[in-house]
């Protein structure tokens, strides 16, 4: 009886022992989860990269010498360009939600709305030919170079090719999905 009584205890002892690693296993998974999925989040449905396209309020071949047209990302789904290059705020990779189509010397560039400073968007300033940022006055020549600090380095380009017609234009950005 003596030894039924001890396996009794011994099979108490690991009920508990069970139950006891059993709840602590779920209260770590409780707390672990939601830091493992804000950690590494799955990517949101529907997000996919590839060329965008816009249409121009000015298309390529009627736009003048010295002259630029600002595009936006397209909204429907909300989506946004990738930068090709980039320094100072901005980086190759980095997402922009509006560019430019400058013309310079006869040569057409695509380059991202975004400062290099700290990312305020610039605006075109056709009387000085420049893109100047409003936000601590920073100013870039039309190829994004910098005229005017304290921006450090030129504004990023974005990897673009003509579409159909001189007024589209195909952009690489990645779809938001969301
Ligand atoms: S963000 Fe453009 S000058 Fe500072």
């Amino acid at each position: 009886m003596a030894d039924v009584a001890a396996l009794g205890r011994v099979t108490r002892r690991r009920f508990l022992g069970w139950w006891m690693a059993g709840l602590l296993t779920a209260t770590a998974v409780t707390v672990l989860a939601p830091v493992l999925v804000f950690l590494w989040p799955a990517p949101a449905k529907g997000q996919k990269k590839g060329p965008l396209s816009v249409t121009l309020d000015t298309p390529i071949d009627q736009l003048q010498d010295g002259d630029a047209v600002k595009f936006n990302a397209p909204t429907s789904p909300d989506s946004a360009f990738i930068m090709a290059d980039g320094g100072g705020d901005n980086a190759a990779g980095d997402l922009a939600f509006g560019g430019f189509v400058v013309k310079d010397g006869g040569k057409v560039d695509v380059l991202a709305i975004n400062c290099s400073h700290l990312g305020c968007s610039v605006a075109f300033n056709k009387a000085a030919q420049s893109f100047d940022c409003p936000c601590h006055g920073s100013r870039f020549h039309l190829d994004g170079t910098v005229l005017h600090g304290p921006a450090p380095v030129p504004l990023s380009h974005l990897t673009w090719k003509q579409g159909d017609n001189p007024s589209t234009i195909q952009v690489d950005g990645i779809v938001l999905g969301f």
